[in-house]
């Protein structure tokens, strides 16, 4: 049987981290692999974590099952920090918790299916990698539109608004909450407004993936955009991540929120998403959810993941000044968000930076911001400017 299977390509960047631990020399720099990296270029467990993770194991007196919705004090204690205090939206939502944000992606995915086979999905490409895939293994159709020029990195927002607006009632339109992956470029406020007007008269469900609030410019600014178009619309589907901004990927903690105003769709919806849950994972696993819930229930653990999380997004915006300080034509990166950019080059220019300079990222271009020092700047510079990837010969 397995013999009729096609052969998948592995994940490249999982050779890109084999690559760059096989380099030995001294100045090498990591941009490539997606996580979070502190100046010793570690990515730590956050003292908020360990400190609830040091109550849990004092207190935690059972591993009994808790059901496929999972941890509802944690689904519940979530929401002031993305959706804000209003009580109003309390009362249109449903929440789950979901294995990572990946998990909320698919769950949504495939209640979606559930609800209307024939909504297609509009996705701005570039994208995160696993969106189309995650959307189209759910049977449903993906329709990609570009929504940046990588050349000039800007939004091509003509081709956003043309999309949206092409699009039928009741398609569903996939939006980076914050911290566009792999861009790093987010709508302006502007953008954003126009965006709502669009899906409100067109009738479109917005899908907002929320994986990096409090990594661009703090918690309650990143949820901006999102708390502006669910004010706005009548549906919306939220997948969110508490594997970058609490630090605990391999756990996997996510939650999907379903939002819509009619009280008996509501209730639909949530019976629809434990029972999709209950034969995909049946339950998600307890103990990131529990840690995240353990932080937030406690005022001190939470000032300081608050801290934390804050000093995380100011090295994130310091080495964006750092590079954009070290040459003009880089002079965009201190206005984009979030862990990573996306220079516009190709994989062979990629492969120079790493053969020649030591210097490792995606072969898509994409860098990871946390990878580097401040102290890096000059030499990621001069290796982009030896491989032809700068313009101007200017440093700022
Ligand atoms: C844009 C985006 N959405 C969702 C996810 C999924 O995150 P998780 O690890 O919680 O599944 C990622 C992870 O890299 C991401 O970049």
């Amino acid at each position: 049987m397995f013999d009729e299977l096609n052969s998948r390509p592995a994940d490249s960047l999982l050779a890109l981290i084999k690559a760059f631990q096989a380099d030995d020399r001294p100045g090498k720099i990591d941009l490539g692999v997606g996580v979070y990296r502190d100046s010793m270029g570690r990515t730590p467990v956050m003292r908020a974590v360990k400190a609830a993770e040091q109550f849990l194991l004092e207190t935690q007196d059972s591993k009994k099952y808790l059901g496929p919705e999972g941890d509802l004090q944690f689904v519940r204690l979530l929401q002031p920090i993305i959706f804000g205090k209003s009580p109003t939206f309390a009362q249109r939502l449903v929440g789950i918790q979901t294995p990572g944000g990946s998990g909320a992606l698919r769950l949504g995915a495939e209640l979606i299916q559930a609800a209307n086979p024939s909504a297609k999905v509009l996705l701005g490409t570039p994208s995160w990698p696993n969106h189309a895939p995650i959307f189209s293994s759910a049977r449903l159709p993906v329709e990609e539109y570009a929504f940046v020029d990588l050349m000039s990195q800007q939004v091509k927002f003509e081709s956003v608004v043309a999309a949206l607006s092409s699009a039928r009632e009741g398609d569903v339109v996939l939006l980076h909450g914050c911290c566009h992956n792999p861009t790093g470029i987010d709508f302006t406020m502007e953008q954003w407004r126009q965006i709502t007007e669009i899906l409100v008269a067109h009738r479109l469900i917005p899908f907002i993936d929320l994986a990096y609030q409090g990594l661009g410019d703090g918690l309650e600014q990143d949820a901006a955009p999102t708390r502006m178009i669910l004010e706005a619309v009548d549906e919306a589907l939220i997948a969110y991540s508490c594997d970058k901004n609490f630090g605990l990927y391999r756990e996997r903690v996510g939650a999907l929120y379903v939002m819509t105003r009619n009280e008996d769709a509501l209730r639909k919806a949530e019976s629809n998403i434990a029972a999709l849950a209950r034969v995909n994972w049946s339950m998600p696993p307890d103990h990131g959810a529990a840690v995240v819930r353990t932080i937030l229930e406690s005022e001190e653990m939470s000032a300081m993941w608050r801290a934390e999380l804050e000093e995380m997004c100011l090295r994130v915006n310091g080495n964006r000044a750092a590079l954009a300080d070290a040459a003009l034509d880089l002079a965009f990166i201190s206005r984009q968000r979030g862990l990573f950019s996306n220079l516009s080059m190709s994989k062979e220019t990629a492969a120079a930076l790493r053969a020649r300079h030591g210097i490792y990222m995606a072969d898509s271009g994409r860098m990871n911001l946390a990878g580097m020092q401040p102290a890096d700047a000059d030499a990621i510079v001069v290796a982009l400017r030896a491989e032809g990837c700068l313009k101007s010969s200017t440093v700022a």
